[in-house]
């Protein structure tokens, strides 16, 4: 009980900082200093592994063909855009943390990652970037049954920008290659998907189902990378 009321506190610090539109040092954060803001975190991000790049890179270009499936604002989708790109920066200062362990400390090391949505919304947020791509952000890894982490929000409590993240996250990390597995083909990962979609906002689901079965061969792919999503990538 004390647990759960501890979480629930800290989740309505997190939405209470992200909306006070100030940076962690107490300035208000400028519009105009953006660029130079995104150029910062971009350096940070770039430092990082190839793949997790690529990574950002799909994620962040689906989230966009969703937020536009479900029809939501311009606005909405360059921070589904911006959110994508960056939703797992916060590895980046975990790295450095866990390569000071020894390979035998598994269980502290999946414990220090389960930290990288929280440590991604601190970097975000002290770079400046607006509360809705900074909460996305921290609850990536939410699930709708309440199983995700790091606060076991459920359903409603979850912001969409949040689910939409969590949705191409899983489905671009299982159509990839990584070095200990082959990459599944589309099909099977919307059905491993499906056995789980307990965690998904079913809405968000459905529209990724939409955007992969677009093209007119009815083979279920990944749409290709947008000019709008070109033309904000330009700007980190
Ligand atoms: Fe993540």
């Amino acid at each position: 009980m004390g647990g759960k009321k501890k979480k629930q506190d800290k989740v309505k610090e997190k939405n209470a900082s992200a909306k006070s539109g100030k940076k962690q040092d107490g300035k208000k954060a400028g519009k105009n200093d953006a660029p130079a803001r995104y150029q910062k975190t971009f350096h940070l991000l770039s430092q990082s592994m190839t793949e997790q790049l690529e990574h950002g890179r799909q994620v962040s270009n689906l989230a966009y063909e969703i937020g536009r499936e479900l029809k939501l604002s311009d606005e909405k989708c360059r921070q589904l855009i911006i959110a994508g790109f960056f939703h797992d920066i916060g590895k980046t200062e975990l790295a450095n943390e866990t390569e000071v362990r020894q390979q035998s400390m598994v269980v502290e090391e999946m414990n220090s990652i389960r930290l990288h949505p929280e440590k991604g919304f601190e970097i975000l947020k002290r770079h400046g970037f607006e509360d809705e791509i900074c909460l996305s952000v921290l609850y990536h890894h939410e699930n709708c049954d309440g199983s995700g982490y790091p606060f076991n929000l459920e359903g409603s409590s979850i912001p969409l920008g949040a689910c939409i993240l969590r949705v191409c996250d899983v489905f671009c990390a299982l159509v990839s290659s990584r070095p200990y597995r082959a990459a599944f083909s589309p099909e099977t990962a919307i059905e491993m998907m499906i056995e789980e979609i307990r965690y998904y906002h079913v809405g968000v689901f459905l529209a990724l189902q939409r955007v992969l079965h677009r093209e007119s061969d009815g083979k279920i792919r990944l749409p290709e990378i947008s000019k709008e999503v070109k033309g904000v990538w330009k700007t980190l």
